[in-house]
């Protein structure tokens, strides 16, 4: 994608509805007794991964317009996949799916694709063999993941040292098939969603500070539910708005859960003119339009308390820094070297290349503000939340930018390219 410098940003746009979300709706459906519908589903690879793994176990799912509808197969109901289960890209399709698969009485395997496979994966491995699951990876640690799954699990009381969504789903869903109660507990609020939805569908679930806990479940219930828009496809134009003179964008209907929305506390935090308006509830998560002006911005720091609320943000965050007077410290943030690129190091070699002063350290990244950008040749490494931040610092920076591999946005944001090209003036 080649993108030149911009005047101004201008429009009312949508993004697409929240991936986490789709996710768990299209797992806790095809787990349900009955047939649920999801409208404003997110249609893009990483959920068309999770929806292909339930079709390829026996789940009908089909695609109406802008609904889905599921005819759940029930919590035992699901069949042996013909063949090994393809998660592509999806680190939340492996892991939430890992706890449920182990909870089945056949075996099965997941694979991914390059970037995936080199994720870590013992982060689920371990509690659920803690669990009784007979699990074998490649390395002890790696895609391709075999579960031999003989249907008994018994309940843990777990306590993770990583702050991270996909595991307490894991565990969570693998509790409901666990005899007792499991009780999973993290060292910070990750985003809620699995609790708040599984308590929907009619499981026995309590949350309590920081542990979740979840009974072995004998059925789970259809539900209709709405999907509002992701918070993390809106940060980019909450950035863009902030940073490209002129502007003004206003992003309908973005789910702004608290577990979610470290973003606007940051940008409020930079001085940035982020208004929210009328807040509403759609399916029990709060939702609201999100208005951004430009805005002459100053440095924050970002440690480690708020980082699971911000964590897919932190790329389009730092680029932000880069106009913001003064120095931005991030910290707390070294689960970004595992994401689907290790991006402390993609975003500061990719900015760098743009002309921003930027450092990496272990744990995160040290931004110097502000900085005039130029254009470059930069390289997403197939990570979509890369592509974009760097389509976003193209509108500011001189000349042209050509980002590689910028299809990969597809990931996440199928429509990306054409939302920033309607608000362009
Ligand atoms: C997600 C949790 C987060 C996030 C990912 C989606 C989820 O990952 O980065 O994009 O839907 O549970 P971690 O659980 O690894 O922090």
């Amino acid at each position: 994608m080649k993108i030149s410098k911009v005047n101004k940003l201008e429009g009312i746009i949508t993004v697409p509805a929240d991936k986490s979300i789709t996710h768990r709706a299209v797992m806790l459906s095809s787990l349900a007794d009955g047939i649920s519908e999801i409208d404003n589903y997110l249609d893009s690879a990483d959920c068309i991964s999770t929806m292909n793994a339930f079709k390829s176990m026996g789940v009908n799912i089909i695609k109406e317009d802008k609904r889905l509808i599921i005819k759940g197969a029930g919590l035992r109901g699901l069949k042996k996949p013909q063949a090994n289960i393809d998660a592509g890209n999806s680190g939340t399709t492996t892991r939430l799916l890992s706890g449920v698969l182990c909870g089945q009485n056949f075996s099965s395997t997941v694979f991914g694709d390059e970037s995936l496979s080199l994720r870590p994966m013992k982060r689920v491995i371990e509690p659920l063999r803690l669990m009784g699951a007979d699990i074998k990876a490649k390395d002890d640690n790696y895609l391709p993941m075999t579960i031999n799954s003989s249907g008994k699990l018994n309940s843990i009381e777990y306590t993770s040292k990583v702050a991270s969504a996909q595991v307490k789903s894991c565990v969570l869903f693998a509790g409901l098939y666990a005899d007792g109660i499991t009780k999973f507990t993290e060292p910070e609020k990750s985003r809620d969603h699995t609790e708040k939805m599984l308590e929907a569908y009619g499981a026995d679930i309590k949350v309590s500070g920081l542990t979740v806990s979840v009974k072995k479940c004998e059925k789970l219930y259809a539900q209709n539910i709405k999907i509002p828009s992701d918070i993390s496809s809106a940060a980019f134009f909450m950035v863009a708005g902030c940073i490209v003179g002129n502007s003004k964008i206003i992003i309908k209907e973005v789910n702004i859960n608290r577990t979610r929305a470290g973003i606007i506390c940051v940008l409020k935090k930079m001085g940035a003119k982020v208004t929210i308006q009328n807040i509403k509830d759609v399916s029990g998560e709060e939702v609201a339009d999100i208005e951004v002006l430009s805005s002459s911005l100053k440095a924050v720091n970002i440690n480690e308390e708020i980082m699971p609320s911000l964590i897919d943000e932190i790329p389009v965050i730092a680029l932000c820094a880069t106009q913001a007077e003064g120095t931005t410290v991030i910290s707390g943030a070294k689960e970004l070297r595992v994401k689907e690129s290790d991006r402390i190091k993609t975003v500061a070699s990719q900015l760098l290349k743009m002309g921003a002063d930027i450092k990496e350290t272990e744990d995160g990244l040290i931004i110097k503000g502000k900085t005039k950008l130029k254009g470059a040749e930069v390289d997403s490494f197939k990570d979509h939340r890369i592509a974009m931040m760097l389509s976003i610092a193209a509108l500011i920076a001189e000349g042209h930018t050509v980002i590689k591999d910028s299809d990969c946005v597809n990931i996440s944001f199928a429509n990306f390219y054409e939302i920033l090209k309607s608000i362009c003036r």
